[in-house]
């Protein structure tokens, strides 16, 4: 040392690399926010032809004007969706191409130029959803009755209702039950893209195996997340036995939509001799964890998932089909060394 400028010069670098650091720590933050943020705005992202309704007044109201952001036009286009007619057979809905995760509704009157005749709003609307617009659940409270959302009390004021539970459906209907004046809104809906974690959610009882090898192979250490930890817990849930008869399976609480499920193996594992992971699996989804159907291939044989070839690499299968299911078991068919495997399910 004792060159001044050399010293100055590793400082500096020191500073850049820490800056960097922090720098790339803000972004892995605001992704994983994102990931986890449920607030997307979703009917601004679909096409006008997406937003449908039962009817409308004219074509100054068709159901693209029911955007949050419409205005008026003096002269032309009006600001809101309005009904045909008023009565309690109206509807408007947006169709999202895919399935979203659902977890609230925004709506506003209608905006006008003139308030002359034009003060309108919807006061009480049920929400009603879908993923083929053929058949719709309507949105239920606790009760289990159909809910009664309290919309607007002006015309240009958002509202935002949070559904009671998210739900998961590539079409949101709103059903308007009473209104002011005439029967005119503007609505959107927050959710995001269903293709979260699903195991990453839930607490470490609710992960259960037919068996494990130790406790320090339980099933929670099934999560993705879970690494070796030296001198104790294992980088994996392990079966006591390597059998056919095995499985892990996780419960989420309520049902949900599936697309796929992710799979790792064994973390931790130096010794080449002695790695682990499942190379073949089945999936099986139960609503009551008591009756189990197994994912069936085009041919309707029970599906051979094809999993890992390595300890830590991720290997993402998607379902054939998305399913609906509370539970959802994976039931190792072939394994590398030993029946060792990290999981989790995608969806919402
Ligand atoms: C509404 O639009 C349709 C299709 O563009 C057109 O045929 C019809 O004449 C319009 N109606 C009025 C009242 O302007
Ligand atoms: C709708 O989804 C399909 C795939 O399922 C895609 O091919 C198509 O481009 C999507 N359309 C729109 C308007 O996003
Ligand atoms: C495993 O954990 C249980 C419950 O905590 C305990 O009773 C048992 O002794 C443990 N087994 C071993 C081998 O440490």
């Amino acid at each position: 040392m004792g060159d001044a400028s050399a010293s100055y010069g590793c400082a500096k670098y020191l500073e850049m690399t820490l800056l960097g650091i922090a720098m790339l720590l803000v972004v892995v933050y605001q992704q994983t926010e994102a990931q986890s943020d449920c607030s997307t705005k979703l009917v601004e992202g679909v096409s006008n032809d997406m937003m449908t309704a039962s009817s409308y007044y004219d074509n100054h109201s068709k159901p693209y004007r029911a955007r949050l952001s419409a205005v008026p036009v003096p002269g032309g286009v009006h600001g809101a969706w309005s009904a045909g007619k008023n009565n309690q057979y109206q509807w408007i809905q947006a169709d999202f191409n895919v399935t979203k995760k659902i977890v609230g509704v925004v709506t506003k009157g209608r905006d006008a130029i003139s308030d002359s005749g034009t003060i309108q709003w919807v006061k009480t609307f049920k929400v009603l959803y879908s993923d083929d617009g053929q058949a719709w659940e309507t949105v239920k409270g606790e009760s289990g009755d159909a809910m009664v959302f309290n919309g607007n009390t002006d015309q240009n004021t958002e509202v935002t209702n949070n559904l009671p539970q998210p739900i998961s459906a590539r079409f949101l209907r709103i059903k308007p039950l009473t209104w002011h004046a005439y029967m005119s809104m503007r609505f959107d809906v927050i959710g995001c893209e269903c293709s979260g974690m699903l195991v990453e959610g839930v607490s470490n009882d609710m992960m259960t195996a037919s068996s494990y090898y130790d406790n320090h192979s339980k099933p929670y250490r099934a999560r993705l997340s879970a690494v070796k930890i030296p001198g104790g817990l294992h980088g994996a849930w392990s079966a006591k036995k390597n059998n056919q008869q095995q499985w892990i399976q996780s419960d989420f609480g309520v049902a949900k939509k599936i697309f796929g499920v992710v799979t790792k193996g064994r973390n931790g594992i130096s010794d080449s001799g002695t790695k682990q992971w499942v190379k073949t699996f089945n999936v099986l989804y139960s609503n009551d964890g008591l009756v189990w159907e197994t994912v069936k291939d085009a041919d309707d044989n029970d599906l051979v998932f094809i999993g890992n070839t390595d300890q830590d690499t991720p290997v993402t299968n998607m379902l054939p089909q998305p399913l609906n299911a509370r539970f959802l078991r994976i039931k190792p068919l072939t394994w590398h060394r030993y029946m060792s495997i990290r999981f989790d399910v995608i969806g919402c």
